[in-house]
């Protein structure tokens, strides 16, 4: 039986590329949450495998389904608060769409929180009656573990299983912090933790993380690194310009880049200017590149839109080059010294590429 009127709870689902996954969880949440007015969000970024449509053909017949599909953007994180700013019901459950958290557990994390008891439930692989087993691998193992490490040392409260996807808090009380949030990555669980100004009153449930059947894990090396980023915006209050300084690193390996290619170039018999032309198209490109994977992950351009941005990334790379010389010839003509000079030239030209390509190349849409 569907109840009608208002569901008591939402589930929000963060999804890319499950297709295979959303029946089956539909089927799971049914059976775990019998009895209870609930509903399901699932949040998808366009998944190419038309995960949004799986969703629509339930929801066609279950007015328990909704789905909110989110277009030229990616992240766990973000997904998550829109899902859930778009609930109205008092209590929010998060967990992931691919059958690995254990949806048998809702039940008690709903009730932990409904009553106002704590405020915040989460799903634990490493309490007592709690495993990690489905971790795909090895070394995904080690990278948990050492997030998971890293993440206790700095949070309150001491969480055994930080990293977890898997909670259920108060709708009032995710709410309030909705506006700290940094939303960036994939650790929300630690984002919302981090964001309270008073240490939230947590509940942690064991739970067995099962293995993955269908479909496959998003989480990589990359994930981590904007993890990492996470907990250093989170510590320094976001004062520190974390895009920027990742643009600024890259460029600064741009510069290896070029001169490896000018020294490739020597050795290949060339001359200074064909071998700097070379190494500036190819250290440009590799830039362009490795921010379009790292700096701008969230907004990744990808298809025909990845070789239009390349093509403008060097124009607006092109200028910030011009920029440079013009800027330092000048400061040498006031007989400023090469250094300074030259360092005041690469200055102008980083800020310059950052503020045009961040606005122009990767506009957020
Ligand atoms: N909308 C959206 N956008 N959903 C995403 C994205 C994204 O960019 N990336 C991943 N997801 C969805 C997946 O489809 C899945 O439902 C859920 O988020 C978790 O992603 P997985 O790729 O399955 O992650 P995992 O199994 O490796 O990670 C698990 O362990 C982490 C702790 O190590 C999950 O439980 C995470 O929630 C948990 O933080
Ligand atoms: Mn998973």
């Amino acid at each position: 039986m569907i109840p009608a009127g208002s569901p008591d709870i939402s589930i929000v689902v963060p999804c890319y590329r499950e297709v295979d996954n959303v029946g089956p969880l539909v089927a799971a949440l049914d059976r775990a949450l019998a009895g209870r007015a609930w509903e399901v969000i699932f949040v998808d970024d366009d998944s190419p495998d038309g995960t949004i449509g799986a969703v629509r053909a339930l929801a066609a017949s279950d007015p328990r389904v909704r789905g909110l599909r989110r277009i030229g953007r990616r992240g766990l994180s973000s997904a998550v608060i829109e899902g859930a700013l778009s609930s109205s019901a008092p209590v929010i459950a998060v967990m992931d769409g691919d059958l690995q958290h254990d949806e048998t557990r809702l039940p008690q994390m709903i009730d932990a929180v409904a009553g106002g008891g704590y405020d915040i439930a989460v799903g634990s692989r490493h309490v007592d009656g709690g495993t990690a087993a489905g971790l795909s691998s090895p070394w995904r193992h080690r990278l948990s573990e050492g997030g998971i490490g890293l993440a206790r040392a700095l949070i309150r409260p001491k969480l055994t299983d930080p990293m977890s996807g898997f909670f259920a808090l108060r709708r009032e009380t995710f709410d309030t912090l909705a506006p700290r949030l940094s939303g960036h990555g994939f650790k929300i669980l630690l984002d919302l933790v981090m964001s309270a100004p008073v240490p939230l009153r947590a509940i942690e449930i064991p739970f067995e993380f099962r293995a993955r059947l269908a479909g496959e894990s998003k989480l990589d090396v990359l994930v981590m690194v904007q993890f990492l980023a996470m907990l250093v915006d989170r510590a320094t209050g976001g004062m520190l310009p974390l895009r920027f300084l990742a643009f600024a690193a890259i460029g600064a390996v741009g510069v290896l880049v070029n001169l490896a290619v000018l020294f490739i170039a020597r050795h290949l018999g060339g001359g200074f200017v064909d071998g700097q032309t070379a190494g500036m198209l190819v250290s440009t490109a590799a830039n362009f590149w490795l921010n379009n994977v790292l700096t701008y992950r969230d907004r990744r351009l990808r298809g025909p839109r990845l070789w239009w941005g390349l093509a403008l990334f060097m124009v607006v790379c092109g200028i910030g080059g011009l920029a440079n010389i013009g800027i330092a010839s000048m400061l040498v003509a006031a007989h400023h010294g090469w250094t300074a000079a030259a360092l005041a030239g690469a200055l102008m030209s980083v800020v310059w590429n950052y503020a045009v390509s961040s606005t122009l190349v990767w506009r957020a849409r």
